[in-house]
């Protein structure tokens, strides 16, 4: 039987009692946590969103409540109302708040009971949790775990601090829509089928982009919103289909005034969890990084530069390496401290690793007591020796080669760069290293379809002195002058996590247009996709720039974790399933019939 919540006011929280508060009178409100039975006594942790409290139920001292905890299970929602009493010393928990004290119950009230939960909320300190899909199932069960209560908390102080700070510095919150025109992003859109209009559809923002540039052409000088994008892209660890971005725009800046904003807003955030971010951050170009960590979103917690030893090796007779010399591809190699102790089964895997992003082996040199390597036949000692050497390596170390074409050779050194930084534990997870990636290049080829793309979004400015490799290469036919041209973009880097993407934008129409042609898009197109933003842009555009850093990503950072389902409260699987509503779901045939849509059963 249940009982009514009546006149009881909680007084205090579960996270709430402590020394202090002995001999006096408690009312706690929660969910039974555990509740341990000892004939006459009885023991009931009791949890809130503050914490846990340890409950008494003396049989001789409050037969009643006593009985009443009989019938109390796991989850069951309960009120205690009783006399805070101090544990004896050798009772005391101090993995707990609260575990100096303990309240004695004079009475209780079930409010609730609990069908058995399908899996512990918080298992004991050496037991897994439960499978992440069953808990996704019951997140409102996996929501009570202290750990996404205090991550979903923490999530609003930061927010509440970005809206401060944006407030201080003369920035308006402005709300674009969500059911909009596709917006060129780079992921698929989600679209929604309109039904007063047939065979019409409206699209979900990937971002707000054109939108927060449209705030600049009329005038509202500098815009922000806690804006939810959507996007129908592959998934990973760090992606979710819609994820929320802080969308920042700023009118008559350049990239010194964004940086200036962005190390400002980060330092304001990392104090909350108690670090002081060194400012300004060092700025390293995208040529740079590519080239030193082989990845545009380095690391810098922990060295393990990539180190070309094309160089060691030139002339040689050894038929890979001489294939990738002349095909202009590269070989480089990391210096693994203490590395040369590796064993086969390490190299192996490792080895395995690499092929994971596309290079064809993973050759290596041992400094031991003797020096041996994967090499040594091919090479000889002394080529060996002289790519040791190139590699600056001594002994004890192991140096790890990869040649081929160069983006090959970036991604497979800069991702095993990490990994070995992992496994050999050189990284400190309580240090942040930030910097920005500047002069990214304005289009990357693509060998596939031989076109070149935006490598940030076709809104994007290029660097002036670059404009007349522009208009040469558009205009003058001489399309290869793409590949040379910089963009003013700029991204936000810490600890290998790409935490915000921005760039000054174009704001003439002349330049946007050659851009589009360089992008192979017909007038046409471009007036279709885009009109109505050619339009505005020839209305007194002034020169403007923004940049998007994204929340789930930061508040991955600020927690710690690598699973940004730990940031969101209610979020997606990695095939974009919401498996506690069951969503995507199919729907009633008559709204399909009044949204004029027929599903096509391959
Ligand atoms: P971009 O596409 O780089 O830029 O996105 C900016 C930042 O948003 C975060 N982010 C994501 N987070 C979680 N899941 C995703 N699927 C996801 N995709 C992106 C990242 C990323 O750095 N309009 C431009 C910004 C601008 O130019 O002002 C934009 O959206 O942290």
């Amino acid at each position: 039987m249940l009982d009514n919540l009546g006149d009881w006011k909680r007084t205090h929280s579960c996270g709430e009692l402590r020394l202090e508060h002995v001999g006096r009178t408690a009312t706690l409100m929660g969910w039974v946590a555990r509740r341990r039975d000892f004939g006459p006594l009885t023991f009931i942790d009791l949890r809130d969103r503050e914490g846990v409290t340890q409950i008494v139920c003396d049989a001789e001292r409050s037969p009643e409540a006593h009985a009443r905890a009989k019938d109390v299970r796991s989850e069951y929602v309960i009120a205690v109302r009783g006399t805070v009493v101090a544990r004896a010393p050798s009772q005391r928990n101090p993995k707990i708040a609260t575990g100096d004290v303990e309240l004695h119950a004079g009475e209780m009230r079930i409010l609730n009971d609990a069908r058995t939960p399908p899996f512990q909320i918080e298992p004991a300190p050496n037991e897994p949790l439960a499978s992440e899909e069953l808990r996704l199932r019951y997140r409102y069960l996996d929501l009570r775990r202290a750990q996404l209560q205090a991550n979903l908390r923490l999530r609003h102080r930061v927010i509440a601090e970005i809206r401060r700070y944006m407030d201080e510095q003369g920035f308006t919150e402005i709300e674009t829509p969500i059911l909009i025109k596709s917006t060129p992003e780079g992921a698929r859109d989600y679209i929604v089928p309109s039904r007063l209009h047939p065979g019409k559809f409206y699209a979900l923002p990937q971002s707000p982009q054109l939108f927060k540039q449209i705030c600049m052409i009329a005038g509202l000088d500098k815009y922000y919103q806690i804006a939810r994008c959507f996007r129908d892209e592959d998934l990973r660890a760090d992606r979710q289909p819609e994820f929320t971005q802080l969308d920042i725009e700023m009118s008559f800046v350049t990239q010194e005034d964004i940086y200036r904003l962005i190390e400002g807003l980060f330092q304001r955030v990392f104090r909350l969890i108690g670090v002081e971010l060194p400012v300004p951050f060092p700025r390293l170009s995208y040529a740079e990084v590519v080239h030193r960590f082989g990845t545009d979103k380095p690391d810098l917690r922990f060295g393990m530069e990539l180190r070309d030893l094309s160089g060691a090796v030139k002339g040689t007779t050894f038929a890979p390496f001489a294939a990738v010399l002349e095909g202009r591809g590269e070989i480089k190699g990391i210096v693994v401290k203490g590395g040369a102790g590796y064993s086969r089964k390490t190299l192996d895997e490792l080895q395995q690793f690499v092929k994971r992003y596309g290079a064809s082996a993973l050759a290596w040199i041992k400094l031991g007591d003797e020096l041996t390597s994967s090499l040594l036949k091919a090479l000889g000692e002394d080529g060996v020796k002289r790519m040791a050497d190139a590699a600056e390596a001594e002994r004890g170390d192991a140096v790890l080669i990869v040649a081929g074409p160069p983006k090959t050779v970036a991604a497979s050194l800069g991702a095993l760069r990490e990994e070995v930084a992992r496994r050999e534990g050189l990284i400190d997870a309580s240090e942040f290293a930030p910097l920005w990636v500047i002069d990214f290049p304005m289009f990357e080829y693509n060998e596939d379809d031989g076109r070149y793309y935006a490598m940030h979004h076709p809104f994007t400015s290029p660097v002036d002195e670059d404009l007349p490799l522009l208009e040469r290469a558009v205009e003058g036919g001489e399309t290869e002058l793409l590949g040379r041209l910089r963009a003013k973009a700029y991204d936000p880097v810490i600890n290998g996590v790409e935490l915000a993407s921005g760039s000054i934008r174009i704001h003439r129409r002349d330049v946007q247009r050659l851009i589009f042609k360089a992008l192979g898009l017909t007038e046409d197109e471009a007036r279709r996709r885009f009109g109505f933003f050619l339009d505005a842009l020839e209305y007194g555009t002034p020169p403007h720039g923004g940049i998007a850093p994204g929340i789930d990503r930061l508040m991955m950072l600020l927690v710690g974790t690598d699973n940004i389902r730990d940031v969101i409260a209610f979020p997606k699987t990695a095939s974009a399933v919401d498996l506690m509503i069951d969503a995507p779901s199919e729907v009633d045939p008559r709204l399909l019939e009044e949204l004029h849509i027929r599903v096509v059963n391959e």
